[in-house]
């Protein structure tokens, strides 16, 4: 068996290309789509991974400014800057690029954010509402994740999902999801969809989780997100013949990025598979953008979010 790809640069153009026309629309209203970006130090990665976001703003027509603090600003500086940013009318979305500086408390800032402008969906309101089915923000990476089952047409209804990660950003969000939202609706963004249960079955994995090998056998849907390579490495015998294995974790080694997974040896026993680079990472940029678009429209007087698909 040879899996099929499932190209995560291909579908976000797809998003991209929505959200482009729902940028495009607004701007017809008098509405120029803004997202703020907030760095606190210096750290390479995260500017790198910043301008990629702002690279991709500008590829759809939103306009994007980032704010920087040193290293070395205070818990009550960065609030501070969170404050004006949520009481500027003409930014629509906050990104925090995270990690923070280790002085900093994360939770505070994240939780300084105004709910409406928290387009990263990591805000405990917004995590929190979706418990409650009643969000209009996901977090970027469970949400495209999602879309690309969705793309693929893996109905997740009654399949065991195994996801290797519990953090607030992945394992937490993609579990709501996968319980309780159907991806494959296809409904207008302000619409209190989520009357519908996803119903898969799902076990987390962690790091203190015993004999992960035998939970990530009986996946029929495995997602990965532990990014610790070479030390943690998904093989093929820990996978299921057929599966689909979507692969999350980011390492760095050298001067090239790899996922958790032994991309060779799996592409020939699953039945789908993500690339890293290429795979969940654009999906992740993309449905920034889309949540992006989303803030805006709700936050501009009588128009209402004009997006076809809301993937999630
Ligand atoms: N491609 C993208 O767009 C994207 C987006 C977000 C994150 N990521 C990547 O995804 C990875 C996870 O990100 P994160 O922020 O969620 O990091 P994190 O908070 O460090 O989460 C890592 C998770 O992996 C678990 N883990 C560690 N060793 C394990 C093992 N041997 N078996 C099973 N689980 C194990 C950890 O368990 P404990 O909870 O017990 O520590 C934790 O839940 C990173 O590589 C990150 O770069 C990629």
């Amino acid at each position: 068996m040879t899996a099929i790809i499932m190209d995560g640069k291909q579908v976000a153009v797809l998003v991209k290309d929505e959200v482009r026309r729902e940028a495009d629309r607004l701007q017809e209203l008098g509405v120029g789509t803004c997202l703020a970006t907030v760095l606190v130090g210096d750290d390479p990665a995260s500017r790198s991974y910043l301008k990629m976001k702002h690279k991709a703003c500008g590829e759809v027509g939103i306009i994007s400014k980032n704010y920087e603090l040193p290293a070395s600003a205070s818990q009550n500086e960065v609030l501070d800057l969170i404050d004006t940013l949520n009481r500027d009318n003409n930014v629509h979305g906050i990104l925090v690029q995270l990690p923070l500086p280790g002085n900093i408390d994360s939770f505070q800032i994240i939780e300084g954010l105004l709910p409406a402008k928290d387009v990263d969906g990591l805000n405990p309101i917004n995590l929190g509402r979706i418990s409650y089915r009643k969000h209009s923000i996901f977090p970027c990476t469970p949400k495209g994740i999602m879309a690309l089952l969705n793309h693929y047409e893996i109905n997740v209804a009654g399949k065991h999902l195994v996801i290797l990660n519990r953090s607030n950003l992945v394992g937490k969000p993609l579990y709501q999801l996968l319980t309780t939202v159907d991806p494959m609706q296809v409904l207008p963004l302000n619409t209190d969809m989520l009357m519908l249960n996803q119903d898969a079955t799902v076990t987390m994995c962690h790091s203190k989780t015993p004999l992960v090998d035998k939970y990530t056998r009986e996946a029929d849907i495995l997602i990965t997100a532990v990014g610790k390579r070479p030390e943690f490495v998904v093989t093929a015998d820990m996978v299921k013949e057929g599966a689909v294995v979507i692969d999350v974790g980011v390492s760095r080694m050298g001067s090239k990025l790899y996922g958790d997974v032994d991309f060779e040896s799996v592409r020939d026993r699953a039945g789908y598979l993500t690339p890293v680079p290429g795979g969940v990472g654009p999906m992740t940029i993309a449905m920034l953008l889309h949540n992006t678009v989303i803030t805006a429209a709700e936050q501009t007087k009588n128009t209402t979010v004009h997006l076809v698909k809301r993937w999630v």
